[in-house]
């Protein structure tokens, strides 16, 4: 892509969107087109279609979905399914009906079988049960990769999808309600430590094994690989290392400065004792994670602190 492609950032306020914004600006692309959803939501398949025939983007980034936690997927399952079908097969039509030359879309971790082993590799797709609680979501998802497998088939469309990790970063949601593990835990600690607490509760036995990705590095994944990836099926984005949620916490803390325990209570549930990308074909096609996690830590806690006070509020997990 040269710096005057066309680019379209599908989703341009979530966390993987506004790192890619963020990155493509850094990087001199000077004709980058977004939209709130409020501006154009891409249920509507019409107003998505008009949306294109008038911006005729060269290239698209879907990262816009309706996306939550464990108990949003669970309460909400007829809305995960629908929005993102709707999301995806609007906007992959369009950027098809609309000659874009390139769609990259995101999925995640979760399209995998629930027992697929580990490290999960792209050839698990579809070989067994999903996980039940995010089942609606994952099967919107696994559409998503369909359609762009689909098109590339009878259109010829240069569409890919990549499939990321757990992403954390800045502009994570940080609210305890319905945030994932990493932004909760650093949450947790700086409110410990500012309470003074001697403290810190955390939720399960501290086990299980979790790989967390910088959306940083995501945003430099995507780029490399709508230069340098065209081929079908899921790609998986993730750094091919875990830890334990116990070493998690533990650096955490130290990054934090938080001087009290922690406790883990292991009456709550675990989940999956281990969830691990294999990112073998990702090195194949040549990118590896950069940043490390520790210093992703602590970045986004400096990124917390500066904006402590003024959260963006994130209604919609
Ligand atoms: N976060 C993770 O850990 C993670 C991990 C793996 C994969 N992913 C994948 O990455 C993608 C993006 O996730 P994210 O974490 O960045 O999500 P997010 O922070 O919740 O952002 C989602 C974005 O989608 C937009 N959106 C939602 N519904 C829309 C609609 N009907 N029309 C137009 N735009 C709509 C929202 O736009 P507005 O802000 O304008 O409402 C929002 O900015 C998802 O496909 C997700 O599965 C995320």
């Amino acid at each position: 892509m040269d710096r005057t492609t066309k680019i379209y950032v599908a989703g341009h306020r979530g966390l993987v969107g506004g790192a890619l914004l963020r990155r493509l600006k850094r990087d001199g692309f000077e004709n980058i087109v977004t939209r709130t959803s409020s501006e154009l939501d891409l249920r509507d398949q019409s107003a998505t279609r008009a949306f294109f025939a008038q911006e005729k983007p060269e290239v698209v980034i879907l990262a816009a979905a309706r996306v939550g936690g464990i108990l949003a997927n669970s309460q909400y399952p007829a809305q995960f399914l629908l929005d993102n079908i709707q999301i995806a097969a609007n906007t992959i039509e369009a950027a098809q009906q609309n000659g874009v030359r390139k769609l990259l879309n995101l999925g995640s971790s979760c399209i995998y079988p629930k027992l697929a082993a580990q490290p999960l590799r792209e050839e698990a797709l579809l070989t067994g049960p999903l996980e039940p609680t995010n089942r609606a979501y994952a099967i919107a998802k696994i559409a998503a990769i369909e359609m762009c497998d689909s098109f590339r088939i009878q259109y010829g469309s240069d569409f890919i999808s990549a499939m990321p990790t757990n992403l954390y970063g800045p502009f994570d949601n940080f609210d305890l309600n319905g945030s994932h593990v990493l932004p909760a835990l650093l949450r947790k600690t700086h409110e410990a430590k500012k309470a003074g607490a001697d403290t810190v509760e955390i939720w399960g036995s501290g086990t299980p094994l979790r790989e967390f990705l910088h959306c940083d590095d995501l945003a430099d994944a995507c780029l490399f690989l709508l230069d340098n990836f065209s081929e079908p099926g899921p790609l998986n984005v993730g750094t091919g290392v875990d830890l334990s949620i116990r070493d998690l916490a533990e650096m955490i803390k130290d990054v934090v400065g938080f001087e009290g325990k922690l406790r883990f209570d292991a009456s709550k549930p675990d989940g999956t004792p281990r969830k691990l990308m294999d990112v073998s074909r990702l090195a194949e096609a040549g990118w590896t994670a950069k940043i490390g996690l520790r210093e992703g830590i602590e970045t986004t806690y400096q990124w917390f602190l500066e904006h402590e006070n003024e959260l963006p509020e994130r209604a919609h997990r």
